[in-house]
């Protein structure tokens, strides 16, 4: 499989291919339905939009989905239209001809015709210049490009996968993404959710990671402990599955998990007082447990939707008015909400005596 790649930064690419596939989809019930999606599409040729945030795994879906697929046997070649200026990016894509410009002294074919047969994965296509969407427009519509200072016309079989992490919607609306492009990439959609919103998959992501890194390192760091497991769970993961990727690493290195986000402190380690007559107050510590668990998760949905309560309410699935009184209830504020709930002044200081 052929394969040109303009990467990030990170770790070095991982041997043995892909990771498996209940790695890749875990299961969660958002990976479960991309799954039954992706299933589907295998069969077929149609152009592919992948959307989410740094590091959900769009680069990596783009390849399994190619893997999979009837075109597996042709290549799969990757374009960071991102990291290429636009007219290099040009002459990368569609190819030139001996001639047509200053340096070109020999005639060169592009990523669209290595992409023949293949899958050609345009990864941060918002990036892409409008005059090169207006020809990667007309590669959707019928196949055919021209390599520049070429008139003859060539025509591509090709899968095209389109990845972004921004709202393309929004790139429409400032005209700087064509809206006949969008619906063009846009036959099928997967939006990869972020690893906060899958949290049940994060266990599995850590362990096949720590086995994958062992070897790789030819170490033997032990499997991780359920306060690992724990503390791993509740971080925000902003840079998701490639920030856990890079946590694991240091773990197996290093044998522990000190990041640079501490981990929210256990409710269980709450600073609780028997009361006077020396009996545990279990009713109390228990309400003021789950208290401050949704106080933590109150404030988590906040900053995510930088302090849009309307927004924070959606994604915690309570109504406005609801949120409203929770965020009184547990103190919050923009202000104050560097502090975990925990950490400000109970309300109710009686019950905790
Ligand atoms: N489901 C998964 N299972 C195992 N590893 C994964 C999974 N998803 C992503 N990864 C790993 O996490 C890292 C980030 O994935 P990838 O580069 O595909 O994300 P991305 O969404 O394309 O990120 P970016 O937007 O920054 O380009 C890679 O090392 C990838 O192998
Ligand atoms: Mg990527």
């Amino acid at each position: 499989m052929a394969v040109s790649d303009h990467t990030k930064g990170g770790l070095p690419p991982r041997a043995g291919g892909l990771p498996p596939e209940e790695i890749i989809f875990g299961r969660s019930a958002a990976m479960i339905s991309i799954r039954q999606k992706v299933q589907k599409v295998l069969a077929t040729d149609v152009p592919i939009l992948i959307q989410g945030e740094n590091g959900t795994g769009k680069g990596l879906l783009a390849q399994y989905i190619h893997s999979r697929s009837a075109l597996s046997p042709g290549a799969f070649v990757k374009v960071n239209c991102a990291a290429i200026p636009g007219a290099l990016l040009e002459s990368e894509l569609f190819g030139y001809e001996k001639g047509s410009f200053t340096d070109a002294n020999t005639s060169k074919p592009g990523y669209v015709e290595m992409a023949h047969r293949g899958t050609l994965f345009l990864d941060e296509i918002a990036d892409l210049d409008l005059n090169l969407q207006a020809k990667v427009l007309q590669l959707l519509q019928d196949g055919y490009f021209s390599r520049i200072g070429d008139k003859q016309e060539r025509r591509a079989e090709t899968r095209i996968i389109c990845a972004t992490n921004r709202d393309l919607q929004t790139e429409i609306e400032a005209g700087r993404f064509r809206q006949d492009l969008f619906y063009r990439i846009n036959v099928i959609s997967i939006n990869l959710p972020g690893l906060r919103e899958r949290r049940e998959d994060i266990a599995l992501l850590a362990a096949y990671f720590l086995k994958q890194l062992n070897t790789r390192f030819e170490r033997d760091t032990p499997t991780f402990s359920e306060e690992n497991i724990e503390s791993l769970s509740c971080r925000e993961w902003r840079g998701n599955i490639r920030e856990l990727e890079h946590v694991v690493a240091r773990y197996a290195i290093l044998g522990s998990l000190d990041t640079a986000e501490p981990a929210p402190r256990r409710s269980s380690a709450a600073p609780f007082r028997v009361v006077l007559d020396g009996t545990i107050p279990l009713k109390r510590i228990a309400k003021q447990a789950v208290r401050e668990m949704e106080g933590n998760l109150i404030l988590n949905a906040l900053r995510e939707n930088k302090w849009n309560r309307r927004k924070a309410a959606l994604a915690l699935s309570i109504s406005y008015r609801a949120l409203i009184y929770k965020i009184r209830e547990a103190g919050l504020s923009p202000k104050n909400s560097r502090k975990a709930p925990q950490e400000q002044v109970p309300r109710d200081k009686a019950s905790l005596a």
